[in-house]
């Protein structure tokens, strides 16, 4: 397939069901296919989108293209789950089917309301020369899975002194009223957070760009999040052109977070934004999503992608992956994050490590699993995640002499986006003990560091499913446990 234009654009209608279903079973095939990651079907996923609790489920969205392994016409599937682990397969919830959303149906959120899921997203549209157009779309969704779209744009293209590039509402009701954050960027090329409210949800007022630091925000803002956090309000966003001077990252764009001391909505003015700090310390985490649930929990869920680099499973016609659920707390102004504890539910056959352990093997037919090591302080541990061939590995050295989490992605067999570097380095307190819990599902990994101080995020492909850890190490206090996941 050549993708141009037109083979991007080609409404969902003109792809024939013989096409897509030929593309499902070329997926199904990989050898790459995780077991516990959500994952398209066929094509291209990335964003998260509509994270919500409605109608008794977790309902997840997330944008997809699903005839190819490149960004084309987006559109929004649907998934719900009792436990946040296992996700049910609902369909295309939301297609580019309108004047306002013709080039794809673009990242956004959605709020319960009564016995409905109302949906805030961004219509993309190129015109016949190609210029952008952006409308903010609304739709609601009733407890049968119909989504009714509004007629009309909410929010259409931009106030004055920004571009067309607007998008990604993240919706949030606060004292009564509702407020839309919208990403976007200024005439002269800044990213922006802007502020619009309304009563009723049909008709948005804008009340202003947040006050942020336009050294912090990039050319362009992507996916604002607003959380609160023990009552600290959270910024959560992707800063796209953040000038490495200030914050030192390697992706080719970052998502990143900023502790408030407080914010007004109405007026648009953030007190006191920390400077950003990036989310994630690994290779591929992105666009990430995060809400305030209603049982209390700050949750949150990251594409596992990037744009503009070349994944391994190009060639197989599907690409990306959304990380596991993550719980978001709260430590001296440090922002924590962790698997949900239903993750836990994962686990079956355990087995110990210690200071003697060498090698551990699993099953080799599986490849998800998860490991718990405790190094302790002044040592070092390099841990390899190879397959049963031994033709490749993901490493982590871990030195706590220097406080420093290193992972390489160079030797796994198959390496891409060497562009942006073949390792990524995570720094805690030197002469200290880490606690390291890696979640490896095939063909990804997560690792939570000291109980999610820090999270290095990643795609690994190794020939064949990883079954194997090998362990070197300098201390007879490691301590450690390995879990295999359920298949
Ligand atoms: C971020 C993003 C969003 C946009 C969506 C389109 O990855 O570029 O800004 O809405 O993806 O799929």
């Amino acid at each position: 397939m050549i993708w141009n234009r037109q083979t991007r654009y080609t409404p969902y209608n003109e792809w024939s069901d013989s096409k897509v279903a030929d593309l499902k079973k070329q997926v199904q095939q990989s050898k790459w296919r995780m077991k516990h990651h959500i994952q398209p079907d066929s094509g291209l996923l990335n964003d998260p989108n509509g994270f919500s609790y409605f109608n008794g489920k977790w309902n997840l969205f997330y944008q997809v293209f699903p005839f190819g392994p490149v960004h084309g016409l987006k559109s929004w599937k649907h998934l719900t789950s009792k436990n946040l682990v296992d996700w049910e397969d609902e369909g295309l919830a939301i297609k580019p089917d309108t004047k306002y959303d013709s080039h794809g149906a673009y990242t956004g959120t959605a709020i319960p309301v009564n016995d409905k899921l109302f949906i805030m997203y961004t219509g993309n549209v190129r015109t016949k020369d190609w210029k952008r157009e952006s409308y903010q779309l609304g739709a609601w969704m009733n407890r049968d899975n119909q989504i009714e779209k509004l007629s009309k744009p909410l929010i259409v293209n931009a106030p004055e002194g920004y571009t067309t590039s607007i998008r990604d509402p993240y919706i949030i009701q606060k004292n009564g009223k509702y407020f839309a954050i919208v990403g976007g960027q200024t005439n002269d090329n800044n990213g922006a957070a802007l502020v619009y409210e309304s009563d009723g949800l049909e008709d948005w007022n804008f009340n202003g760009e947040l006050n942020l630091d336009g050294k912090i925000t990039g050319y362009m803002v992507e996916c604002p999040n607003l959380i609160f956090i023990d009552d600290k309000p959270v910024l959560i966003f992707c800063p796209q052109g953040l000038d490495k001077n200030e914050l030192n990252y390697q992706n080719i764009y970052p998502n990143v977070y900023s502790v408030l001391d407080g914010i007004d909505l109405k007026n648009a003015k953030v007190e006191n934004a920390s400077h950003p700090q990036l989310l994630d310390d690994g290779f591929d985490a992105y666009a990430t999503e995060a809400i305030n649930a209603p049982d209390g929990r700050a949750l949150a869920v990251s594409w596992i992608g990037l744009p503009e680099i070349d994944y391994p499973t190009d060639s197989e016609n599907w690409a990306h992956c959304l990380s596991l659920i993550k719980e978001l707390t709260m430590r001296d102004g440090h922002l924590y994050q962790n698997p949900v504890a239903e993750v836990k539910e994962l686990r079956t056959t355990e087995v110990n490590l210690d200071g003697e352990s060498e090698q551990i093997d699993l099953d080799r037919n599986n490849g998800s699993f998860e490991t718990e090591i405790t190094v302790p302080a002044n040592t070092t541990l390099n841990l390899k995640v190879a397959n049963a061939k031994d033709d490749g590995y993901l490493e982590f050295s871990i030195d706590t002499n220097k406080g420093e989490i290193k992972v390489d992605r160079s030797q796994t067999g198959n390496p891409f986006g060497e562009k942006f570097g073949r390792t990524r380095i995570s720094s805690v307190k030197a002469h200290k003990s880490v606690k390291i819990r890696l979640v490896i599902d095939v063909s990804v990994f997560e690792c939570y560091i000291d109980n999610g101080y820090s999270v290095m995020t990643g795609r690994f492909f190794l020939n064949d499913l990883p079954s194997v850890l090998k362990i070197e190490n300098n201390s007879s206090d490691l301590k450690g446990t390995v879990w295999e996941w359920r298949k």
